[in-house]
């Protein structure tokens, strides 16, 4: 991934860039960061590149031919036009959603502003997204860009290790990371929780979701509106699960599934709450694959799917209150699917083709947007 930052103190971005996983990542060639002074594009003698407000008032704005030129001399390098992304306290303020996206992108400038800001009519005509790093003022947007390079990084393939890995992490699920623990066992007096020592990877897992979910609760309760626990139904064969399987795990760390070729299933009332996300798995043309399969003498396959119970009959016990959904199947199922769930309670947000699991980037793009999706749901 290429950074172009456009900047009036390249300097500041190439010491802080230039150093730690980043600096490795630029050595190793997973990602550039090239700076572009502004001030090499000025149309004056002097080299200056700002002047004063029109309409009167304190401080210098940034011209808009410079800043155009920059920008310009980028594209013409690279060929094409990438995103342009202003660093500006007056924007919606970064969030771990917004960095996967942008993550996704070959080639991104960011664009630097001082003084007072820049000639509203170059951000016009040049920038695509306009972001903030928090609800204060700084001096320019160079420490903005250094935090936007480095939390996009970690999601560029090669920049961080195994161990770094950023697969599961802090924010995923819109919730705060539990509490981490290394040796000694005792410490002060402090214990490690002993579910930690259990070796019981399950309650592990249960445990730190609870604390999760216990710690956002105290210290950033905000995030728990957009925190959306996800529920995965399938029927159908083992293809069909494998899909809901890896859509569920890039949706979430703490998915659960559940099975509805159980028949005892079928028969139970569930009812989801506001703050779950229904992922409803639904066979599209495995189902083809799985009638062959099926036994002669029962009607099921070896997965249990009995092909020959109706939507509404399987899902009968199922109950939403005012919860999103996403779907995935074929164009059929999908309709019958969203109708059914609109009655019942649910809020249908997405639907997820066959062909999104052709090529894992292709997944991993669906389940970003599901996630942006989920995040403005309310
Ligand atoms: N420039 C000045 N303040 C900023 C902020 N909070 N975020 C991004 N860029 C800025």
């Amino acid at each position: 991934m290429n950074f172009y930052v456009l900047t009036l103190f390249p300097e500041m971005i190439q010491n802080v860039v230039g150093t730690s996983i980043t600096g490795r990542a630029v050595k190793k060639g997973s990602i550039s960061v090239e700076t572009v002074n502004i001030r090499d594009f000025s149309t004056r003698k002097t080299m200056r590149v700002d002047d004063y407000p029109y309409g009167g008032g304190a401080g210098m704005v940034m011209e808009p031919e410079p800043v155009f030129r920059a920008v310009q001399s980028v594209e013409e390098k690279i060929g094409r036009k990438p995103r342009v992304v202003y660093m500006t306290p007056q924007a919606r303020v970064l969030d771990q959603t917004m960095v996967e996206s942008l993550a996704t992108e070959d080639d991104l400038i960011i664009l630097c502003g001082h003084y007072e800001g820049i000639d509203e009519r170059v951000l016009q005509e040049t920038v695509t997204d306009y972001i903030s790093i928090g609800d204060y003022v700084l001096t320019g947007g160079e420490l903005g860009a250094c935090v936007l390079i480095d939390a996009v990084s970690r999601f560029v393939p090669g920049v961080l290790s195994n161990e770094e890995s950023s697969q599961f992490e802090s924010l995923q699920d819109n919730l705060l990371e539990y509490p981490q623990y290394t040796r000694p066992e005792v410490w002060h007096g402090r214990p490690v929780p002993p579910v930690l020592l259990s070796g019981d990877h399950r309650r592990i897992e249960d445990w730190r979701h609870e604390e999760s979910l216990q710690r956002t609760r105290e210290r950033r309760p905000d995030l728990l509106r957009n925190s959306y626990q996800v529920v995965c139904l399938t029927y159908g064969g083992e293809e069909t699960a494998e899909r809901g399987r890896l859509l569920t795990e890039r949706l979430s760390r703490y998915g659960s599934y559940m099975d509805y070729n159980r028949r005892k299933l079928q028969k139970t009332r569930f009812r989801m709450r506001p703050g779950n996300l229904l992922l409803l798995v639904m066979p599209g043309t495995c189902g083809q694959d799985d009638r062959d399969l099926e036994k002669p003498d029962t009607g099921e396959n070896a997965s249990g799917y009995d092909p020959a119970v109706r939507f509404e009959e399987r899902f009968r016990g199922l109950y939403g209150e005012d919860t999103p959904a996403v779907l995935c199947g074929n164009e059929q199922e999908m309709q019958e699917a969203e109708a059914f769930l609109q009655g019942r309670g649910f809020q249908v947000i997405g639907h997820v083709t066959e062909a999104a699991f052709c090529d894992e980037e292709l997944l991993q793009k669906t389940a970003l947007k599901i996630r942006e999706k989920i995040l403005h749901f309310r």
